[in-house]
């Protein structure tokens, strides 16, 4: 299903492709929408040995804080936020008159970016999107360099969303890890979500990922605990040439 946020879609040309397998259809699952629809946790991704990630879903429903800026400020032209939960991010880039587009594969989060004057689409960053190869900027903010459970493969996806001179901007686990790992929400009342292949990495492993991948690092920085890097994509191979001028972003 799509759900454009707003009535001014870059998408309105794109058809509307089911989001992709497992991942995204857990994340649409009750502990999720009802943690986003109240606004708050708590909220765990559980590993099948017991061990819990808390979501902050209070901080992803606020607004946006100094770590957030840092990203902002990095963000330069037409804006894609992979993963954008309820929007903050793509609320704020709006309000500052940025071209600026959310997706995510969760209905509740798509109406809250609405909500807060963003405009977002349900759909999953391996599917079809609006504007492929003219994003001047890639987000993928609170631990969604996850999505999918395979860094390198988000990785090459992202870099062909991007504009020629495109950056992504990605933020890394604040503990030095690399793992892929098999999770399900979890919110702490019994109410376990279906199981999808997740990943957690480090700054160093972010890093490493992305120049086997053939990116280069423009700057990384943490701020508030929370490391962030800013890539550029190596040279595509085979690229085909970027959709004609006048289509979205
Ligand atoms: C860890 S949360 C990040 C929240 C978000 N960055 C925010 O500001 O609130 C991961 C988000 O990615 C979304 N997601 C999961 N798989 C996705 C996919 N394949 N494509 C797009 N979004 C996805 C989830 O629905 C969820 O909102």
């Amino acid at each position: 299903m799509t759900t454009p946020a707003t009535s001014t879609p870059p998408s309105a040309s794109t058809p509307a492709p089911a989001p992709r397998a497992a991942g995204g259809q857990a994340w649409r699952a009750d502990p999720y929408a009802l943690a986003l629809r109240a606004g708050r946790g708590p909220l765990f991704l559980r590993r099948p040995d017991g061990w819990l990630l808390p979501l902050d879903v209070e901080r992803w429903c606020a607004g946006t804080d100094a770590a957030d800026e840092s990203v902002l400020a990095r963000c330069h032209g037409a804006v894609l936020d992979i993963g954008c939960g309820p929007g903050r991010l793509v609320a704020a880039l709006a309000g500052r008159g940025h071209r600026a587009l959310g997706i995510d594969v969760t209905p509740a989060a798509v109406t809250r970016t609405a909500r807060r004057g963003g405009t977002a689409l349900c759909r999953s960053v391996f599917d079809p999107l609006p504007g492929e190869r003219r994003w001047d900027t890639a987000l993928l903010i609170d631990g969604n360099i996850g999505i999918g459970g395979d860094p390198a493969a988000l990785l090459e996806r992202t870099a062909d969303l991007l504009a020629p001179g495109g950056r992504l901007v990605a933020e890394a686990a604040p503990v030095e890890v690399d793992e892929r790992c098999e999770v399900r929400l979890d919110d702490g009342r019994g109410t376990l979500g279906a199981p999808f292949p997740w990943a957690r990495v480090g700054l160093r492993a972010l890093l490493g990922h992305a120049e086997a991948a053939g990116w280069r690092t423009v700057r990384s920085w943490t701020l508030a605990g929370r490391p962030f890097a800013e890539l550029a994509p190596g040279p595509r191979r085979g690229a085909a040439a970027p959709a004609p001028a006048g289509a979205a972003p």
